[in-house]
């Protein structure tokens, strides 16, 4: 009975488990973080310095993360103790970063889906509305008695709102539940499969109008034209930040998902499938946002756009172009896609630790971990509203001024990320060992990057994590987007 049970806890297919590990990778990271970075530190020079650092040590994570999955066919803790478990001294301490791994996840899910919430929100707004009350002329007074533009103080009236955040959040909330509590290949596999290619025909096809758009070729030329003057150190820390969170790394989740992948699949060639589809879609994704938003407002406006850019910046730019309305309810229902395939693995993760930890069944882990999450989501919803004087980390200086979505995103991405990704390092290099590993992933070919890898891992990777850590956290301000929030 356990074999069975095991078998319905595998992929049926390499394209299954390859959609869905880049439908956790492509994320609203990809549509709306990568957008805004590289129109902040000089557009096709961080293109540039991105793509060699998806190739080098995002390729050696990704190898890592998923190799160790499928090595032990268990989930970020079950791996990390099996590995660990009959060393001794230092190295047994390294197993402590298995708890790190899993406990990412369950703080990411809660916030991440607020904000697929906001997209839900929207896309009714978009549908809706007349386009015309996002437009960029038109002007309403703010709460603080100024005139702000009308689709900034729509976005800002929204999210200061309860019953409507928290039902959206709700809303995604159970989507999510539903998708997953039909299991790992009925729910997520065929979620995946359904959503990815319906997302890449929806970015190409907006790609393709906006790129034609008047005025676009201006923003082409500020995206895709490296302007060497703009790099700098930040430009690599920024891109690598942005890499790791882009390809899913330390959040348990490739470890999961590579538990479930079959063992007569190819590893190595499903990682360069699934770290090319999130690097062409985050490339894509600029393609979509920058040139219009450029001929709209000026480099200025895609410069200092942050968390803003889609919910504020992009109804202003669907309110000036011809079929806007229909523009933008494609648009926000791709980013909904790509939202909510990252989801699913979150909460996926987050269930089969639950599952493996407490000894429970699917369905009460199920219960548990939705329980959580609505519970913290719902406290961060009511962070822009009944709570917005709680600032969870007052006791950090730089960190006074955030809310608790802030607070939660920065505690994962600039604290718990790197060091999880430093602690999978570890157990590979130390634990595992380089050679054995290896070979347990061409299981037993010699593969073609496997140098790179190997070099990566050994040398650059845990020393560039602890530059992020340590610039993240404010040695360096490399996190522009927060102070914008
Ligand atoms: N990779 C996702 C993105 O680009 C972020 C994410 C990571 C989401 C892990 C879910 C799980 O948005």
């Amino acid at each position: 009975a356990i074999h069975l049970y095991h078998q319905t806890l595998l992929y049926t297919s390499k394209i299954g488990y390859v959609l869905a590990a880049s439908g956790s990778a492509v994320g609203l990271g990809n549509i709306w973080r990568f957008p805004y970075l590289a129109a902040k530190h000089g557009g096709g020079i961080f293109l540039l310095t991105y793509l060699v650092c998806a190739l080098t040590f995002g390729y050696a994570l990704l190898i890592a993360e998923s190799g160790i999955g499928r090595m032990t066919g268990k989930g970020p803790i079950g791996a990390y103790r099996d590995f660990c478990a009959e060393k001794k001294g230092l190295l047994k301490i390294i197993g402590a970063g298995g708890w790190i791994n899993a406990l990412v996840p369950l703080i990411v899910l809660p916030y991440y889906c607020v904000i697929g919430g906001w997209v839900i929100k929207y896309i009714a707004a978009l549908a809706g509305n007349p386009i015309a009350v996002f437009a960029k002329d038109v002007f309403v007074t703010g709460a603080d008695g100024g005139q702000v533009s009308a689709s900034a103080d729509y976005f800002s009236r929204f999210i200061a709102s309860t019953r409507e955040p928290l039902g959206c959040f709700l809303l995604f909330m159970g989507i999510l539940a539903a998708v997953v509590s039909s299991g790992v290949q009925k729910g997520v596999e065929r979620f995946n499969k359904i959503l990815m290619p319906l997302l890449i025909v929806m970015i190409v096809a907006i790609c393709i109008y906006c790129c034609f758009l008047p005025g676009a070729q201006e923003g082409l030329c500020y995206y895709l034209a490296p302007d060497v003057s703009k790099f700098s150190f930040m430009t690599v820390i920024a891109a690598m930040g942005q890499l790791f969170y882009s390809l899913s790394i330390a959040m348990g989740v490739m470890i999961t998902y590579g538990a479930y992948m079959r063992r007569e699949d190819d590893l190595v060639s499903c990682v360069n499938q699934i770290e090319f589809f999130d690097t062409a879609v985050a490339f894509f994704a600029g393609l979509m946002i920058i040139p219009p938003v450029v001929s709209f407002g000026g480099k200025a406006a895609a410069e200092n756009a942050g968390a803003g850019l889609i919910f504020i910046t992009m109804p202003q730019v669907f309110a000036s172009i011809p079929c806007g309305r229909i523009v933008g309810v494609v648009f926000f229902l791709l980013v909904l896609f790509a939202a909510a395939t990252s989801a699913v693995s979150l909460l996926e993760t987050d269930i089969h630790s639950c599952c493996q930890e407490l000894k429970i069944s699917r369905r009460s882990a199920l219960a548990v971990v939705v329980a959580e999450a609505a519970l913290v989501g719902c406290i961060t919803v009511l962070g822009y509203s009944v709570l917005s004087d709680v600032r969870p980390l007052a006791f950090i200086r730089h960190c006074a001024g955030m809310n608790i979505l802030d607070a939660l995103d920065f505690l994962c991405n600039s604290i718990l990320i790197p060091v999880a990704a430093i602690f999978t390092t570890l157990l590979v290099v130390a634990v595992i060992g380089l050679k054995r590993f290896s070979a347990e992933i061409g299981q037993g070919k010699p593969w073609r990057r496997a140098g790179v890898f190997r070099f990566c891992m050994r040398w650059t990777v845990a020393p560039c994590l602890l530059l992020i850590l340590l610039y993240s956290t404010g040695f360096f301000d490399c996190r522009p987007e927060l102070r914008t929030r």
